[in-house]
């Protein structure tokens, strides 16, 4: 299963600015947007496109539109603080929403939540969530997806932990992941080290 590490400058430097624990609610937002568009850019690459022909103030130029059904997918809740980039990268796709709450102690996730536009075997189906970490979710959601029809997917993470991408690895072989971090490893309560913390909590200030 290809990996794709965004290493980006730009991206690093958003990435430490997510990273640093004084970075308050607000700002952290506004990070987890500007860095959450150069990845989703970057899982684009590989979009269909249609040419077109368009008119510029001197004449016909050759373009391209893009021809696919794109269906974002965020696990909620952290994952809505991706939602808005990759719908400002794909402004026509359409959007499902998985909720999902890892368990404090044992870190096992359980799914509260989903609702899925029609028509997923025929979509590119963009699951995002920031944090990749025992892979739980990850496989959880893929699953869920798969079981609703979806066949080409691809997932979006902003932290991913060897163990995460090893578990989605071995379930879903063909799922291309795309994040600007792989860390270390995990530590004794499953989060992420160095990691960035909580990230639905930075984001949200629920900390
Ligand atoms: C976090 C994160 C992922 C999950 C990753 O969500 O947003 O969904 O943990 O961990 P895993 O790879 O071990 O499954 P959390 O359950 O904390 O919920 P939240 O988004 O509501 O904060
Ligand atoms: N969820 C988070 O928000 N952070 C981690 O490090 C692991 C799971």
């Amino acid at each position: 299963m290809p990996v794709h590490v965004i290493t980006h400058p730009v991206a690093q430097a958003l990435l430490s600015e997510l990273r640093d624990a004084r970075t308050p609610s607000p700002l952290f937002r506004q990070y987890a947007q500007r860095l959450s568009v150069l990845i989703a850019t970057e899982a684009m690459r590989d979009l269909p496109v249609q040419a077109v022909v368009v008119e510029t103030p001197l004449g016909p130029a050759d373009g391209v539109r893009i021809d696919a059904d794109v269906v974002v997918v965020p696990v909620l809740r952290a994952g809505l603080g991706m939602l808005e980039a990759v719908l400002s990268v794909v402004p026509s796709a359409r959007v499902g929403h998985i909720g999902l709450q890892r368990d404090e102690t044992t870190a096992v996730a359980s799914q509260y939540y989903a609702k899925f536009p029609t028509g997923l075997e025929s979509s590119v189906v963009v699951l995002v969530d920031p944090m990749l970490a025992t892979g739980g979710s990850a496989v959880a959601s893929l699953q869920l997806l798969a079981s609703r029809g979806a066949q080409r997917m691809r997932l979006l993470c902003i932290v991913a932990a060897p163990e995460g991408i090893r578990e989605v690895e071995a379930h879903f072989p063909d799922v291309e992941i795309y994040t600007p971090a792989i860390d270390s490893h995990l530590n004794a309560h499953k989060y992420i080290v160095p990691g960035l913390g909580d990230f639905g909590d930075r984001l949200y200030g629920t900390l």
